[in-house]
């Protein structure tokens, strides 16, 4: 009998706190960062339909499928496979899972050092009276630079691991139930400050309306991987998440509440970020360095526009922080469980493991920019491995093994907490983890292999 049998498991301790931790997951880079550039990439209005469209039939299956791997086992990412499919190759895709958090948590955090910096920038209103070329290169010259970088990339993996390692209710949820309320609110005034720029209609009218004729094959496909990347889906992060949710709390519910917010707060980042875009006259497919070169540019031309620099810069830092922490706890709750070591042990290591990948991932903009594998720099091959090669198919093995392994008793067992939930929607949620995932994400992973062009 292993350890965690006999000392009870940490778990989370309200519903407000399930939300708050996995919705602060869910929030992150992805929405603020990512989202606005890629939708700006893409078309807008009609990425923005696409994306919809996927969350609801793939991402809220993905899941809900990984919220019950993790309750009915109540292990980590790769215990859980580990425990309901004993003797089988599963658990490989807890393995998947745990290598993702390494590679993903590397690149993230030297973005995410990125956004103190910037909060640093905004509170000497070092943007004050600079031209987007001069950001530009202001930009340029701060990430290929080698201590500047690597100190705030330090800085925030310090910040991740102090909170995991105070444990699930005294770290996790503390924290993301004051973090996230703060976000919100960070968030809306942004809206609010966007929405009132002369002009700002025609950034409107490009985030919701839709021009389907712009629309390519590859749009289609990264609204997809976006969906998987938002949705912090494919890594076992939610089936950890998963097994500190009690028994008694209702999951598709979880399920729902989550996405919507996740889906809320990027579709608010593209209307804090359009609006305005569109007001300066500047291009929305700007692309990665939307947020840290055109929103400088605006801020510093707009009233109020020091304020506003340093609530946004402390938005991006603080959705970055309550998604690492939930890629730092996958790593952590399977050192703690497999490798029996103690919670503040299991922390320190694999933060200093991320830390030293993630050393060559802030130097790859810098002094490593001419080392390349498979013509990618360092941050590219980590964000094209986790993002577009293991994200996807452990999304599609996860819907694989709740939909064929699992199957439909077990899976209604312990979605409908056994038994006392009616579940009307429990046949479509079948069908759609037995086939429309699956062949979906398929789709997705065949083409991010490029073993496929549409
Ligand atoms: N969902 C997070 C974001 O949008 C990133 C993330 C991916 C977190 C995978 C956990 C796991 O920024």
């Amino acid at each position: 009998m292993s350890n965690s049998d006999f000392t009870p498991r940490d778990n989370f301790g309200s519903r407000f706190g399930i939300i708050a931790a996995a919705a602060g997951s869910a929030v992150g880079l992805g929405n603020i960062w990512k989202f606005p550039y890629v939708a700006g990439q893409n078309g807008g209005g009609a990425f923005l339909i696409i994306y919809l469209l996927f969350i609801i039939a793939i991402g809220l299956p993905v899941m809900l499928s990984e919220f019950s791997i993790g309750r009915r086992a109540q292990r980590n990412a790769i215990g859980s496979f580990k425990k309901l499919a004993p003797g089988s190759p599963w658990y490989l895709v807890g393995v998947m899972g745990v290598v993702a958090a390494f590679l993903i948590l590397s690149f993230y955090s030297a973005v995410a050092g990125w956004t103190l910096e910037y909060i640093f920038k905004s509170l000497t209103n070092t943007f004050a009276g600079k031209d987007e070329l001069e950001l530009n290169a202001m930009f340029g010259s701060f990430i290929s630079g080698t201590w500047r970088p690597l100190f705030w990339q330090m800085i925030f993996m310090i910040l991740t691991a102090w909170i995991v390692m105070a444990g699930i209710k005294k770290g996790i949820e503390k924290y993301t139930k004051v973090l996230m309320p703060l976000l919100v609110v960070m968030i809306v005034m942004l809206c609010v400050r966007s929405l009132t720029l002369p002009g700002s209609g025609e950034g409107m009218a490009f985030l919701f309306k839709p021009d389907f004729r712009g629309l390519s094959a590859d749009a289609v496909l990264g609204a997809l991987g976006q969906a998987f990347f938002s949705l912090s889906l494919g890594m076992g992060t939610l089936i950890t998440y998963g097994s500190y949710i009690g028994r008694n709390y209702n999951l598709s519910q979880t399920v729902v509440q989550v996405s919507a917010a996740d889906t809320i707060i990027a579709i608010m980042a593209g209307i804090a970020i359009f609006p305005a875009v569109f007001a300066f006259g500047i291009d929305p497919a700007e692309g990665p360095g939307l947020v840290f070169i055109t929103l400088p540019n605006i801020f510093q031309q707009i009233p109020g526009g020091y304020f506003f620099a340093l609530v946004f810069f402390i938005l991006l830092a603080v959705a970055a922080l309550t998604s690492s922490i939930s890629v730092l706890e996958v790593v952590v709750a399977w050192f703690v469980e497999e490798l029996r070591l103690t919670r503040r042990k299991a922390t320190v290591l694999a933060a200093v493991m991320i830390s030293v990948l993630g050393v060559f991932c802030t130097l790859s903009f810098g002094v490593m920019s001419d080392v390349t594998i498979f013509g990618m720099v360092f941050f590219d091959l980590m964000d094209f491995t986790a993002s577009n090669l293991l994200l996807p198919l452990g999304g599609l093995l996860i819907v694989l093994f709740v939909g064929w392994y699992l199957g439909a008793d077990r899976s209604r067992h312990e979605i409908s907490n056994q038994g006392k939930l009616r579940l009307g929607y429990f046949p479509v949620f079948m069908f759609l983890v037995k086939f429309i995932a699956p062949f979906a994400i398929a789709l997705v992973f065949i083409y991010g292999l490029g073993l496929l062009r549409l």
